[in-house]
């Protein structure tokens, strides 16, 4: 099966720091992918960059079997398969109908189409309730939802969430999981997740990607990673004993 991702001596620079430096990594579709590690370790810049948001310096990118050359219609194209959520979502004016149909009318659904597919996208998360509410009134946990309700409501073939729970109560947490583990076994959607709740990464992830200064250290099944870290430095983090 072709990767959803191939990434080949990607290196990222900003300014004369070298941010990123990856060897290689390949992905396959339909997977739940943890990338951990330190701030500033190149966890939202890989993201980025797979995300065809940020470009890199050199190395090849590979998605969904197309090479990567920047051009205006190869990124559209692959941009409208992906979609990201990070940790603070941002809120259109309007009510939570209106931010659920954002993506699907820049990509010129017939109106009743936008309707149906955002209905299912609230219900999905358990915010159907809130469909004609405000979208700026809304708390924290329940903006979350939506934006995760607005991305999935273009059927994306890869879901990118950066730190999506970070702030959000124990028990919302929890649910928001029980969402991504449905959509990614239920919808067949590749998910790559930053987290820095190693529980989460644990009860979520297929496989773990440890990040430590730019480089991918370590990478394995959830299992492995945990239970048998193999670099000193991917132990001492997952162990808390690491200060930053
Ligand atoms: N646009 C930018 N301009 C300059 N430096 C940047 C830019 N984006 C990221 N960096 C730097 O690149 C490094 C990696 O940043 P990145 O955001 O990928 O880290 P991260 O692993 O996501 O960290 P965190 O856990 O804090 O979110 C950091 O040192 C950051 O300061
Ligand atoms: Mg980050």
């Amino acid at each position: 099966m072709t990767p959803v991702f191939k990434l080949h001596k990607i290196i990222k620079r900003y300014g004369q720091r070298e941010v990123l430096h990856i060897e290689e990594i390949n992905i396959h579709g339909q997977k739940i992918c943890a990338i951990l590690g330190p701030n500033g370790s190149g966890k939202t810049t890989l993201m980025r960059i797979m995300g065809l948001l940020t470009r890199n310096d050199t190395g090849t990118v590979n998605i969904l079997g197309e090479d990567i050359h920047w051009g205006k219609e190869q990124l559209l194209k692959l941009r409208r398969q992906m979609t990201m959520v990070t940790q603070t979502s941002f809120m259109f004016e309007g009510n939570v109908y209106d931010n659920v149909a954002y993506g699907l009318k820049i990509r010129r659904m017939p109106e009743r189409g936008i309707r149906a597919a955002v209905e299912k996208s609230l219900e999905l998360l358990g915010m159907s309730a809130f469909i004609a509410a405000d979208a700026r009134n809304l708390s924290g946990g329940e903006r979350q939802k939506v934006a995760i309700a607005r991305a999935l409501a273009v059927e994306p073939r890869v879901l990118f969430l950066d730190e999506p729970t970070a702030n959000i109560d124990p028990q919302s947490a929890v649910e928001i999981e029980r969402h991504v583990r449905f959509i990614n076994r239920e919808l067949g959607t590749t998910i790559i997740l930053v987290t820095h709740n190693l529980f989460q990464a644990r009860r979520l992830a297929d496989e773990v990607f440890f990040m430590w200064d730019g480089k991918m250290v370590e990478r394995g099944s959830a299992k492995d990673i945990f239970e048998q870290p193999q670099d000193e430095r991917t132990r001492s983090f997952l162990s808390g004993e690491t200060v930053f």
